[in-house]
């Protein structure tokens, strides 16, 4: 048996339906339960609900044999695993925002203050500039700690831009670009192989 991590929150629809076309479904609702483990209709796959920022833990340290989560979680995660797909799903932008006409690297204070949910993707962009930062982390709802004071830029994710649109804040320069990425555990490639590879099969022939 493959167990699989999936996100809970926007991108468990959409890896439902790519699971569901490789013929891999599971009898209950699992958008609308509690449980947090499903086992397929087959009992070859057996998926665990996590936080997306979660989802590269449980396939590196192996609890799940594979995953799918964003590549942004992926970079910010550092986690060591297989990353042979993108998914074709959940694309979207990392990027550094601020008020409209705002320089990318100015500040009112010594050092520019940044607030993101992504710490070390935005530390790793900074450093590269030789800009020193200020990361303050944050959990959600990013783009309101530049209009109150709490930062000069944030670093974030952009899909449709309307979140910045409507904050007036626009993106300053763009980070990586993102999509939905299918993870596999390093030792769970060897040892259970032929059922990884087939799966990588199915999932290749239905987002082509
Ligand atoms: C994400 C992201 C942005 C928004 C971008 O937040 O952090 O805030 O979506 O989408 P858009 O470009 O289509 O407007 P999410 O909805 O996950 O909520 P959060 O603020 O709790 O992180």
């Amino acid at each position: 048996m493959l167990v699989i991590a999936l996100c809970k929150g926007r991108f468990l629809e959409p890896s439902l339906n790519l699971l569901a076309r490789t013929d891999i479904r599971f009898a209950e609702d699992i958008a609308s339960s509690r449980k947090l483990i499903f086992n397929s209709e087959n009992a070859r796959y057996r998926a665990v609900l996590v936080k997306p920022a979660d989802v590269p833990t449980y396939v590196e340290y192996g609890a799940a044999d594979i995953g799918i989560a964003g590549r942004d979680v992926v970079l910010e995660s550092r986690a060591d695993l297989l990353q042979p797909l993108d998914l074709n799903f959940g694309h979207c932008k990392i990027a550094v925002a601020g008020p409209k006409g705002a320089q990318i690297n100015g500040s009112d204070h010594p050092t520019i203050r940044v607030a993101t949910k992504y710490p070390r993707i935005t530390l790793d962009y900074y450093n590269s500039r030789g800009i020193p930062v200020e990361i303050i982390p944050l959990s959600g709802s990013i783009e309101l700690a530049p209009l109150i004071g709490l930062a000069d830029r944030i670093v974030d994710l952009v899909e449709t831009g309307r979140t910045l649109k409507d904050n007036g804040l626009e993106i300053l320069e763009v980070i990586a670009e993102s999509s939905a990425r299918l993870l596999i555990n390093r030792a769970g490639y060897q040892t259970k192989r032929d059922e990884v590879l087939n799966l990588i099969q199915g999932l290749e022939k239905v987002i082509r």
